[in-house]
């Protein structure tokens, strides 16, 4: 698993339009109590991950210091930091997938696409995330690519939807 990035005081500036939904985004949570995880959820859910300069602006709306949500954002692997891929691969690894070949389909994966989880390709064409139970473990081990739910994945199965995926 790749180090997670650290805390380091220097924050990217949003763009003003950015900063509008973040700000957006926050008023309308911010009556509710501990705000800060329906935020950051919210924020992800509109621009695909959580900008590094959205951290000031949701530490300054909430009374929060920067480093505080920096730490929970960074704490939750689901949160992405960086821009997702165009498309995103997530793999089961829960209890019944692994025991029908998780782990062997990840490594695979990881090789094929030449990243880990939580990464994007360099070309910004697929991004790989790990997901724990799909609800389709009567056919393990299994997949979800930009929500399409796939399973009984074989390594030549899964080099077919990923060359599908990169044509579509
Ligand atoms: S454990 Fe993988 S779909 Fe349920």
């Amino acid at each position: 698993m790749p180090p997670r990035p650290t805390y380091t005081g220097r924050m990217e500036t949003l763009l003003p339009s950015d900063t509008t939904v973040v700000r957006r985004i926050v008023a309308e949570h911010k009556g509710r109590p501990g705000p800060l995880l329906e935020v950051l959820h919210a924020i992800q859910a509109a621009m695909g991950f959580i900008p590094a300069g959205a951290v000031p602006v949701v530490a300054e709306e909430l009374n929060l210091s920067r480093a505080e949500v920096h730490g929970v954002v960074t704490f939750y692997h689901y949160f992405r930091t960086a821009r997702p891929g165009a498309h995103t691969v997530s793999l089961c690894q829960a209890e019944a997938c692994q025991s029908m070949g998780a782990e062997e389909l990840a490594a695979h994966a990881r090789q094929r696409l030449g990243i880990d989880f939580h990464e994007t390709t360099a070309d910004g064409k697929f991004s790989l995330e790990p997901v724990y139970c799909l609800g389709n473990c009567a056919c393990s081990p299994a997949a979800m690519i930009d929500g399409e739910l796939h399973g009984r994945l074989t390594a030549d199965a899964f080099d077919a939807l990923i060359r599908e995926t990169a044509s579509t």
